[in-house]
């Protein structure tokens, strides 16, 4: 079996200065899509599932499907991975299910929108610590928050609260944690920036030369703009969508970010080929059809991450 901590994906590639993409998935078509690409480029992978995908697929499903792919992937390592967990409850359920690594979002409240304290943060992250090392589970947290806000997730004022390095610093110190996630300019979903793209690498910088342990970049998809033009030619309607461009998340990866997190670019694909294949075939009716189009369409996609992320050739077997 394959199953490993997050703690010891990231670590490796924080020595050796790649970057690992953590996948969001809500269904069996986007684990094979992930696996698929992983087993073709020699991947390590994180499989991760929010909150919001473990109650759509009844949590224990999910949780099964990643199973699913640890045995039928004996060599490829595999973290599964609890995304943006809000609270030490939850925390504990993804553990039951049998994930090896957890994030505790305290950067926000328990509700997933109100931009917490520096004191709350800290409080709430040791008890997911002290709970979970125990069990031999990965812990990541986040110091500072993201902007915008997409399903729940992203504070509520649509702001972001850039990353104090500093205080980054003396988190990572009070808290225990395996992995930080930090804000640089960066948000969840489709819209990233109104004008010029624009990541604070300054912060990034002085983070990487405080801290000794990987480095978390979320709302990091790339909204590659020939994909919301399909989705938009088929008719959807995603006007003035933009993300990180993959050359930013590459400077982002030799400034220090070992993690970095993409839902979005797969949702995007994934609905492009749907869209594309119900408009030309009205006739089908069959979700085979399609949703084997949009797995395979997704796994070109990760395949090329991974090349992009530095992360292929690192699943040593
Ligand atoms: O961080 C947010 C992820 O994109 C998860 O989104 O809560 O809609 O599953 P979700
Ligand atoms: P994107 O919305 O940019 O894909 O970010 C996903 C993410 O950060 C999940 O935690
Ligand atoms: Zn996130």
């Amino acid at each position: 079996m394959a199953l490993v901590s997050t703690k010891q994906i990231l670590n490796e590639a924080m020595k050796e200065h790649y970057g690992v993409g953590a996948y969001n998935v809500n269904n069996m078509e986007q684990i094979q899509a992930i696996m698929l690409a992983a087993k073709e480029t020699k991947s390590p992978v994180i499989i991760q599932a929010s909150r919001g995908a473990l109650k759509y697929s009844s949590f224990i499903y999910l949780s099964y499907l990643m199973k699913a792919a640890i045995v039928d992937n004996p060599n490829i390592p595999i973290a599964m991975h609890l995304d943006h967990g809000n609270s030490l409850q939850t925390i504990i359920e993804a553990i039951n299910l049998g994930f090896s690594s957890v994030m505790i979002d305290g950067s926000l409240l328990e509700d997933g929108k109100t931009p917490s304290t520096y004191d709350y943060n800290v409080k709430v992250t040791r008890s997911v610590v002290e709970y979970a090392h125990k069990r031999g589970i990965s812990v990541e947290a986040e110091i500072g928050t993201l902007g915008g806000i997409e399903d729940g997730v992203g504070s509520s004022d649509g702001k972001s609260n850039l990353t104090d390095p500093k205080e980054a610093e003396r988190f990572v110190n009070e808290t225990g944690i395996d992995s930080l996630a930090i804000s640089i300019g960066t948000s969840h979903g489709a819209y990233k920036f109104k004008g010029k793209v624009k990541l604070a690498f300054d912060i990034l910088k002085n983070v990487r030369s405080l801290i000794n342990i990987p480095i978390v970049l979320h709302g990091a998809s790339s909204v590659p703009q020939d994909l919301v033009e399909e989705v938009n030619k088929y008719g959807g309607q995603l006007p003035g969508a933009t993300g990180v461009p993959i050359t930013s998340i590459q400077e982002a990866i030799k400034l220090g970010i070992s993690k970095i997190n993409v839902d979005t670019d797969g949702r995007l694909v994934m609905t492009a080929a749907i869209r594309k294949f119900l408009l030309e075939h009205p006739e089908k009716f069959d979700p085979r059809d399609y949703l084997s189009i949009a797995r395979h369409e997704l796994t070109k996609l990760i395949s090329s991450k991974m090349k992009d992320f530095g992360t292929a050739g690192h699943a040593k077997y």
